[in-house]
Parts: C-alpha cells; structure tokens; sequence
C-alpha cells in the first residue's frame, strides 16, 4: 500500500524527469473481456483526457464502455480536489456505488486528485468499506496492472505517489470526439498559489519534449482533428523545466504551422505571458483568438497573499497588450471572491477591473480552503453569507459583460466547428466559433465534422443561434 503525503508531494528537485513508454503487459489484454466499465469524471479538461486515456487502457484489455454505473462490472470515479464542492460531490457518488454493490458484483475505484489528498484516503479507508482501489495521478498508465492485483488481493489496492514518476508516452486516447483532442503539453505546476492544491495533487511542472508533442498532433492532424487544445495548468510556463532553449511561443508556432485548423491552449497564467507568445498568436490564423486569463482578484494586496505574482496594474497592462495585438480576441478569466482578508474596497477592486476588462465570459468561485496550503491557516473574518452575496453581485455583473460581448454577433458571420446535434434542440446542430462561443444552428447534419460559416439570428448570455450561411 502507498499512502499520499502533501507535504512530499510539496518537494521540488531540479532532476530532469525521465520518459517512458506505455506498454501493457501480453497476459492483460484479455483480462477485461466480456465486462463493462463506467467512468465518471469530475473537473478540469485535465482529468477528462486522462478519463479517456483510462478508457483505451481499459479497452486494450478487452472491456468495453458501459452507458451506466448500473450495468458495468467497473467502476472509476476520476475525482478533483480544487474546491470542497467537488469532493462532497464525490462521496455523494461513493454512497450510491456502495447500495449497488449490495446487489451485485462490482470492482470500484477512485482516482484523480482527491486520491493525492491523505485526509480524504484515510477517511475512504476507514468509513467505505465498498472501495477495491485508490490510485493516484501519477499511477494512471499503472491501471491495467492495479486492477490485476485487486483480483488477486482481499484487500483494496492502494498505489499513491507522492512525488511524481516519469512521463509516460504513447499512453493511448480514446477522445470523446472526432474532430477535437486535448494534447498535454506539461503535467504538474510549480507556481503554489496559496489558496491552490493542484501543486500537491499534480507534482512539479514537467513539460513534454517538443518532438513527442509535435508527432501527436501530427497523428491527429493525419486522423482528420480539425483542432487540438494544447494542455496544461499554467502552458504559458511550458519549457522552462526543459534544458534546451524552447518555450511556449515556439511551442505555439511549430504547431502553427503544422496546418491543423484550430489551434487552442489552456490555461495561461498572467506571469509567463509573454510578448513573443501574443505576436505569435496574433500572426498565425489557425491559433484561435480566445485566450483564458484567471484574474483571480482585482485587489494588488489580495493578489499578493494569493502569490499571484502581479498586480491590478501589471494585470491590466497585459490585458490591453493582447487586445491591441488581438482586436478580435475573446478573453474569459477566473475570479475567487472571499478569500481571507478580502475587503469590501479589495472586492469594489474586482468589480472594476471585471467593468474595464468586460470580460467574454468568468467563471467565479467562492474561496475554498484546501487542506496543506497556505491560504487555509490565514485569519478569515468575512461571514459565509458575505460572500455569498459578492459572488452573486460578481455574477450580475460578469452576466452582463456576457451578454454585451455576444451582442456584438448578431448578423455576423462567423466560422463554427459543428460537432454534433444541439442538446437543447435535435433538430438543430451545435458547435464552437473561433473564440471559443456556443453557437446552435439550423443545417444539414452532413456539416458535421466541418467548419462551416454561420450567420448569427439571436443572441443569449451563453450561447447563440444561427443558420448556415449561403
Ligand atoms: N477556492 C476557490 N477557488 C479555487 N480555484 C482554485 N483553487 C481554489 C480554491 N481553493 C479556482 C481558481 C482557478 C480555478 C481553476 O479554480 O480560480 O483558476
Ligand atoms: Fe493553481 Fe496557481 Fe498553479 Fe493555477 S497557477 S494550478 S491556480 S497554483
């Protein structure tokens, strides 16, 4: 069994991380056949692709997907930890799995970032008796072999790292869709904003080589995506912990001009934003003009006891630097209100810089502590329901920049990449423009899979309406 540790997981050594390659063992790769598997997912873009890297794991081992917890012989919960809302979420699941293990035979498992957190091991360990095996983030391309030792074992298997292993490559993907892919360029982050456990949960920055990232999306380009999303929690800082002289900016131009026709990177962070990455940006038109630049707080001081590493000011600039150089560029951000020490002028602070920058879109939080970081011993005096009411003043006014932004569409066209059919109405079909805005259409089903220019008819905070363009 190994346990998780924070404070292990918080050491940082300057030793290059090795690489390896994925490889499942010839006794494995029938050991699912005839079962089914259910995985559900929790958070980030980041725990979605390694869902699905889990489903061609365990699809290379003979089992096949599953439409529900009911029927599956499998089932994985791939958690997050970023707020205490998704780990109440989880152990809402972990109930329902316990009922239905009651009634038949089922292998459960939890991974993904809750699993790197010992406080929430020893508690599944002590009240959830349901539970065959907990393995971490960095013991995914272990799966085939972890779920070999649960049948050979009474016990639950547990296999946490602390510190993080090697990259591994050529793990393979089974994508949710056929025309996008999500494509990691670096695991881990080294930035340990105070109030964030993804440092703890994801270990030190490790970029991928250029050469391994490039013949991904080379495959994918030869397979027919019509666009990739370059990954990682802060891709902006891509490359530093590499020993060669390559950054993100000639990560992005590389790409660039491998012809594929969407380009997109999440996410950014204001500190390693750099000039060459936005004259990049605004010089290839397949690098799409939508760019996510978490604020977090409008507040200098607030941003300081967060170890943001800038200010509302060097914010702002950056800000105006990019939509100079990319007039068309949709920008989104997040915003944590509440966090200890937060005063009503710090938030009047961030309902400015939200009314100057008008933002696409936010996504807003209320802060949350997290176990082992920083922001969780520092004095908090702001009552529950204060908080409660800045997020909700927060959200009217994010609303509103919303909807002025996707009012700037209306009888425009613009280019969509159709995905499928809308959720709302089959009768109309659904996808993304360029900067990253949900647009329903009336077309043909034969776009789909294409990138087609729509007319926008009706606009809404969220989404908008359309038709195909003659
Ligand atoms: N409490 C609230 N929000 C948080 N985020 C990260 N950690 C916390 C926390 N402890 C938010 C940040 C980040 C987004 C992914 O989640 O805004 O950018
Ligand atoms: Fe968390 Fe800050 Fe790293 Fe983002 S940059 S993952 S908020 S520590």
């Amino acid at each position: 069994m190994q346990l998780p540790n924070l404070k292990e997981a918080k050491k940082r050594t300057r030793e290059e991380v090795p690489v390896e390659e994925y490889k499942i063992p010839d006794h494995l790769k029938t050991f699912g056949k005839g079962k089914t598997y259910f995985i559900k997912t929790y958070g980030c873009q980041m725990n979605e692709h390694d869902s699905e890297n889990m489903k061609a794991m365990l699809e290379s081992m003979g089992y096949i997907e599953g439409d529900s917890m009911e029927q599956a012989d499998l089932i994985l919960l791939n958690t997050c930890a970023i707020r205490e809302n998704a780990h109440n979420k989880v152990f809402g699941m972990v109930g329902r799995v316990k009922h239905l293990k009651e009634t038949k035979e089922v292998v459960f498992g939890i991974c993904g970032c809750m699993a790197q957190e010992e406080v929430v091991v020893e508690e599944l360990l002590k009240k959830h008796k349901c539970i065959d095996l907990i393995f971490g983030t960095h013991n995914i391309h272990e799966l085939p072999i972890l779920l070999e030792k649960v049948r050979n074992s009474e016990k639950p298997i547990v296999e946490v790292k602390s510190i993080e292993g090697a990259i591994v490559e050529n793990v393979p993907a089974k994508r949710d869709s056929n025309y996008k892919a999500w494509v990691n360029i670096m695991y881990g982050c080294d930035k340990f904003c105070t109030y964030c456990i993804v440092p703890y949960t994801r270990g030190k920055q490790r970029s991928r080589k250029p050469e391994n990232i490039l013949k991904e999306v080379r495959d994918l380009k030869q397979k027919g995506y019509l666009e990739v999303t370059l990954l990682g929690q802060n891709v902006n800082a891509y490359g530093k912990d590499l020993n060669m002289d390559y950054n993100m900016a000639n990560l992005l131009k590389d790409v660039a001009e491998m012809g594929i026709p969407r380009i997109r990177f999440v996410t950014s962070h204001p500190w390693d934003f750099t000039d060459e990455m936005i004259d990049v940006i605004a010089k290839y038109e397949n690098i799409m003009p939508y760019i996510h630049l978490p604020l977090q707080s409008g507040s200098s001081k607030i941003l300081k006891l967060m170890g943001r590493r800038y200010t509302k000011e060097s914010y702002l600039e950056l800000f105006h630097k990019i939509k100079t150089k990319i007039p068309n560029a949709s920008i989104t951000t997040d915003i944590i209100v509440g966090f200890p020490g937060e005063t009503e002028e710090d938030f009047e602070e961030t309902l400015d810089v939200v009314r100057t920058c008008q933002y696409d879109s936010a996504f807003t939080f209320i802060f949350s502590p997290r176990k082992g970081t920083p922001a969780e011993k520092m004095k908090d005096e702001v009552h529950y329901r204060e908080k409660e009411r800045r997020l909700q003043e927060l959200n009217a006014l994010v609303n509103e920049y919303a909807k002025k932004a996707n009012d700037k569409y209306l009888n425009k066209i613009v280019p969509v990449l159709v995905e499928g059919y809308s959720e709302k109405d089959s009768s109309m079909l659904m996808g993304y423009t360029d900067t990253m805005k949900l647009v329903n259409a009336k077309a043909d089903p034969s776009n789909i899979g294409k990138i087609i220019d729509v007319k926008i008819t009706d606009v809404k905070t969220w989404s908008m309406d359309g038709e195909i363009s003659k």
